[in-house]
């Protein structure tokens, strides 16, 4: 039996596509909370495997997803890269400002990354032996532009100008980091896929804000050098790209960076997506997050349409940005019930 996330992924269309979530274990799930509590804090979570397994089975026990995504955060690269990571409660991630070549030399390299990392890989492991046979498992990171702008910035900004900044004013060290980070990522997730990772998500969450030549050069090339480094290593494994708000750049994209499935945000239609991307494969997307808060008759004519506008083709139902604490656990399980036409 083939598992219905790889069946899409190998450009299977199905009648009921497979379904999961970003950030489905989370803090919308009280057992989540209460398993959080335990380890003392996200950062703590995300180092001691038996938790981190616990909450990324916690969803599939509950709701039955066709994938779950490893427990784990896109800042733990820069951190095993010598970055000092901490997370605020209630604000999200600090980190230690990169913006000097001082700043840079500072910093380890890709092989150093593993013994910090080690933990991580565990977690793999465990999930490989304890998920249901029927589930894939999804190893991740984040793509170099996204990462570089935390980094810069040491945290979280609306517009990313500080990383736009200093790509801007020192090209040269900008452009060191993002090789840096190409680097340390593929060393990162071939550990995952030696651990047990069946398939790979890059995470570019801020690709949107990188306009003209600068998407190509930033978003784009560093995907692809690492979708190539993984796919000579490992040909089988495969991987989702998510340009996230890549808008009309999302055309294309999946073939020029060699991608198996593009993930897509909500600020485009399932129509769109059907007519202008779904020709190239795989697609992953792309309900608003927010029908998780409201629920009601809304969610579910929403999700109806988009597996409809993409039932043409390969589909993995998702949405289009990671589910929010203030979701209600009743409207996931409505909108699985929705897509496996349940009731
Ligand atoms: O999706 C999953 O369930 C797997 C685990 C996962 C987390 N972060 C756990 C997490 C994944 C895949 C990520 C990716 C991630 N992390 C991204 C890319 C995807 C995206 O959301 O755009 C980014 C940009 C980050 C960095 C990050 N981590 C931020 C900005 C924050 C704070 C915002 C927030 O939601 O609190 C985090 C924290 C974080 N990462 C939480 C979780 C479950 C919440 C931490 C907590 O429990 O307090």
């Amino acid at each position: 039996m083939t598992k219905k996330i790889l069946k899409a992924l190998a450009g299977e269309k199905q009648e009921v596509p497979p379904i999961w979530m970003m950030r489905q274990a989370g803090r919308y799930l009280p057992e989540y909370r209460e398993t959080r509590a335990q380890a003392g804090d996200f950062l703590s979570l995300c180092y001691n495997s038996e938790l981190a397994a616990e909450v990324t089975l916690q969803p599939i026990r509950r709701y039955g997803f066709d994938a779950s995504i490893l427990f784990a955060d896109i800042l733990l690269l820069p951190q095993a890269l010598g970055a000092d990571l901490w997370f605020v409660t209630g604000e999200g991630p600090r980190l230690s400002t990169l913006q000097t070549q001082l700043d840079f030399e500072n910093l380890r390299t890709p092989s150093e990354i593993n013994e910090t990392l080690a933990p991580v890989y565990e977690t793999v492991k465990i999930l490989s032996q304890e998920l249901p046979k029927e589930t894939t498992l999804i190893g991740f990171a984040g793509a170099p532009w996204t990462v570089a702008t935390y980094m810069v910035a040491g945290r979280g900004t609306p517009d990313q100008a500080p990383a736009h900044l200093l790509k801007d004013e020192n090209p040269e060290l900008f452009d060191n980091l993002i090789n840096l980070l190409v680097e340390g990522t593929i060393e990162y997730l071939s550990h995952q896929i030696n651990a047990g990772a069946e398939v790979i998500k890059i995470f570019d969450s801020w690709a949107g804000s990188l306009k003209g030549h600068d998407f190509d050069k930033y978003a784009l090339e560093p995907c692809k050098k690492i979708i190539a480094a993984l796919k000579t290593k490992y040909p089988e494994t495969p991987i989702i790209a998510f340009p996230r708000q890549a808008g009309d750049r999302y055309i294309g994209f999946a073939k020029k960076a060699g991608a198996d499935c593009l993930a897509i945000d909500d600020s485009v239609s399932a129509e769109w997506i059907a007519q202008n991307v779904q020709d190239d494969g795989c697609v992953q997307g792309n309900l608003a997050s927010s029908h998780m808060v409201s629920g009601g008759t809304e969610l579910i004519k929403e999700t109806k349409k988009i597996v409809k506008a993409l039932s043409n083709g390969p589909h993995i139902f998702n949405l289009g940005h990671g589910i929010t604490p203030d979701a209600d656990p009743d409207n996931v399980q409505i909108m699985i019930d929705t897509i496996r036409n349940v009731n």
